[in-house]
């Protein structure tokens, strides 16, 4: 079998630079909460492969529902009616209380999908309003990598390749918890670019940012479904990454007791395959959607989908949540303690269940995205599977186990953390 330096030999040459934004561990396989290289060493996994294993790797009842929908013989079936399709958007259906989905593939799509649902749905509305298609999105979001969705994100430096519609998607400052927000911000931003509240189609935000980890405060997500309400824009929460017990409830929504009329789903919905889905709240707003229109080549994979029913079943008695719920608190108590032994160095950026963002700081409390870096490094060479994304500078480390890991081995992950800071902070 081919090393680990040809893997990435191979890859440093046939794929460009940009593609390459982690260490270069090689995975060979993962299991539950560790990953694998070929040559047995092991990680406990801080990633969930960027929050997507939440019911831990290689789950066997989704290998085997994988397995056997191959083995049926049914790799593909387009938009023709399928069992497995019919299955499992029922049981999307029964665990989430929304009415109906929409399947596609990436995240992405779903945010492309969810913003035309609402600019139909609104046209269909409004048919004597001039322009009723502006989307209201929040700094700091992140949305995904197509056109639209980068256009509808809140992070000028992925925005800034692509043509200004400056007046079809306005940002506005996020409502952060414990921050002053109205939404009268929402409406000095909609006079900025000669828009009035009933042209906006939708207001898409997330529950906490995957960017910043900043979460929507209660009260203001509030004032925000009303807002919406009244003027008649769809409200969607964006929940590709928070979503499928990752903060300790199924969805992030339920910290915040407030429903959104279109609910976006990803990464954890399998578990591994690619697939996501736009939930809907009420049949009504699909209704002026022409035939087709929502439609692509492999939204309702069968594969992926056997691998989604599966995972589905996983979350339907609310344990596997639960349980999320007290390893979250393991998890930032244990971070807690590691700020307390060092708060000059040390930071915090958010937690929220299975979520956290840590950080070096320099003396004068600054970021040290330099020693964020080694952090990750030592982290990796001690066994723990770590991952430093690119927004806010590279500076903050993102800890996304998978939502089932052990206590044990929580602890233990824990432990070689600290190891791993006070290697970086001894210099
Ligand atoms: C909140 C959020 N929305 C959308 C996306 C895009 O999903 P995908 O990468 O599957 O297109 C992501 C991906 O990280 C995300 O975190």
């Amino acid at each position: 079998m081919e090393s680990d330096a040809w893997v990435l030999e191979t890859l440093r040459r046939y794929e460009p630079a940009t593609m390459h934004t982690q260490h270069p561990v090689v995975w060979d396989h993962a299991s539950g909460s560790r990953v694998f290289a070929q040559d047995g060493r092991s990680w406990i996994d801080w990633t969930s492969g960027i929050l997507t294993a939440n019911a831990g790797h290689g789950r066997a009842e989704v290998v085997d529902a994988i397995t056997s929908q191959a083995q049926q013989g049914l790799l593909h079936a387009y938009m023709f009616p399928t069992r497995v399709r019919a299955r499992t958007v029922r049981a999307l259906s029964q665990l989430s209380g929304f009415a109906q989905s929409v399947l596609y593939t990436t995240g992405a799509e779903a945010v492309e999908g969810a913003l035309k649902i609402s600019s139909r749905y609104a046209l269909a509305q409004r048919a004597a309003r001039s322009r009723p298609s502006v989307v209201v999105t929040f700094d700091g979001s992140f949305h995904g990598r197509t056109l639209g969705a980068q256009l509808a994100g809140g992070l000028p430096a992925q925005r800034d390749w692509a043509p200004t519609l400056d007046d079809v998607f306005v940002n506005v400052p996020y409502p952060a918890r414990d921050q002053a927000w109205s939404t009268d911000v929402i409406e000095e931003a909609l006079r900025e670019v000669g828009a009035r509240p009933e042209d906006v189609s939708c207001v898409m935000g997330e529950i906490y940012q995957g960017s910043t980890l900043r979460q929507i405060d209660p009260v203001s997500a509030r004032s925000l479904r009303e807002w919406c309400s009244k003027h008649g824009a769809l409200l969607i929460f964006d929940e590709i990454q928070s979503g499928f017990g990752r903060t300790g409830r199924l969805f992030a929504y339920e910290h915040v007791g407030v429903r959104p009329d279109l609910l976006l789903v990803a990464k954890g919905l399998s578990g591994s395959l690619p697939i996501s889905a736009v939930l809907i709240g009420d049949p009504a707003f699909t209704e002026d959607v022409r035939p087709g229109e929502l439609t692509s080549t492999h939204s309702g994979n069968p594969i992926s989908l056997a691998a989604a029913e599966a995972n589905l079943a996983l979350f339907a008695d609310g344990t596997l949540v639960a349980e999320a719920a007290r390893r979250g608190q393991q998890l930032a108590d244990g971070l807690a303690d590691w700020v307390s032994l060092l708060p000059q160095r040390r930071r915090i950026i958010g937690t929220m269940g299975m979520i956290a963002g840590v950080a070096c700081t320099h003396q004068d409390g600054t970021l040290d995205p330099a020693s964020s870096k080694r952090l990750a490094a030592e982290c990796i060479e001690r066994g723990l599977l770590v991952c430093v994304p690119s927004t806010m500078g590279g500076a903050m480390l993102k800890i996304m186990p998978p939502v089932t890991t052990s206590e044990d081995d929580l602890a233990e992950a824990l432990a070689r953390f600290s190891a791993a800071a006070d290697a970086v902070q001894r210099g």
